[in-house]
């Protein structure tokens, strides 16, 4: 199967990137054509420093290298660097109408979060995540659940251009984690953990075993004092719940047993240190690649021209059936 995915540049990755992303990657590079893409002109859409972009840029390659991606098993470059992202989106910008762009729930969210900052390519930004899966044929798009209306919407947009101008897209269609699609905040068990909403809410790929420790045992937790999964009532023990579950590989109904009869502390104590023992080897891989900066910049000079052979395939194809050459 055919995969591509991405993830903006904008600082470090967190455990829900991890849990609703990188895993699958991990897992899917082993049997299929993937492609990991570092989305940088998405990174801009949102207020960022341009002083920060390269380094982050370059800390978003090692973390995929620390994580488990294989250069030699799967494509991995820098949007920016493939002039046909850019171009495509503009073209499929000019059959997709407003409303569609104006109802993602994203663009809504960033605007309300960002009132001052409500640019235009805030709005295309679904667009040029059409143009990032379709320039490559892409089959499966494996992401967290907040990203299902953008590769639904890129579907669309194949089908239309499929119509309009003949057939040159392939439907794509997301691959969601079955467990992990929304990993919440750990402040805030209603909202998804992401670093710009809440920094103490998220747990970073990379934090320290005493920031890790410090986040879980402050986590909001629910009223009641038993160990046990309800979204509803227990919104923040089951988000716990899940990401223990998640790291240890063991279910939840197996984790509640586990800790019948006891504390949230010692729940909290225990999944604190699953956590310090399950990402002491990205810290450790990290440090390793941080100083091979030149057979990182090395992996994306390859990955960069393999996806832009891809690339031009596809929008010589898409230019002669819009008439454009
Ligand atoms: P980004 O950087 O915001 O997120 C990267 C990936 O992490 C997932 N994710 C989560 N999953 C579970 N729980 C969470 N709390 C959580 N927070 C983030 C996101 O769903 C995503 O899979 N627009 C994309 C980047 C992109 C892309 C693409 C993805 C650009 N072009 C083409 C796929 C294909 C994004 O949200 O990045």
């Amino acid at each position: 199967m055919k995969i591509f995915s991405g993830i903006r540049p904008t600082g470090e990755l967190h455990i829900g990137n991890y849990l609703g992303a990188i895993k699958q990657w991990i897992e899917l590079q082993e049997k299929n054509e993937c492609i990991f893409c570092i989305v940088d002109l998405h990174a801009v859409t949102t207020p960022y420093k341009s002083g920060e972009l390269q380094k982050n840029i370059l800390e978003l390659a090692v973390a995929y290298l620390a994580a488990g991606l294989k250069p030699e098993k799967c494509v991995f470059f820098i949007q920016s660097e493939v002039k046909e992202h850019a171009e495509l989106a503009w073209l499929l910008g000019t059959f997709t109408p407003l409303g569609e762009l104006y109802r993602m729930t994203q663009f809504k969210e960033k605007s309300k979060k960002h009132p001052e900052y409500i640019n235009a390519g805030l709005l295309n930004y679904p667009l040029l995540m059409a143009a990032d899966i379709l320039l490559y044929q892409t089959e499966a798009v494996p992401v967290g659940l907040d990203q299902q209306q953008h590769v639904e919407l890129t579907r669309e947009v194949a089908r239309r251009f499929n119509k309009k101008f003949g057939k040159v897209f392939v439907e794509p269609k997301s691959l969601l984690p079955n467990v992990g699609e929304k990993i919440m905040s750990l402040q805030n068990p209603k909202k998804k953990m992401s670093k710009t909403d809440h920094p103490q809410g998220c747990i970073g790929l990379f934090d320290t075993p005493e920031e890790i420790k410090k986040k879980i045992m402050s986590a909001v937790t629910d009223t009641g004092k038993q160990i046990r999964y309800d979204e509803k009532k227990k919104p923040g023990i089951s988000n716990l719940l899940t990401i223990y579950s998640l790291f240890s590989e063991k279910t939840i109904k197996e984790i509640e047993k586990k800790f019948e009869g006891k504390g949230y502390a010692e729940f909290k104590k225990s999944l604190a240190n699953l956590l310090i023992d399950s990402l002491a080897p990205f810290q450790r891989k990290k440090q390793e690649f941080l100083s091979r900066e030149v057979y990182i910049k090395e992996i994306l000079e390859q990955g960069k021209r393999k996806a832009q052979i891809l690339a031009q395939t596809t929008m010589q194809e898409v230019k002669k059936k819009m008439g454009l050459s």
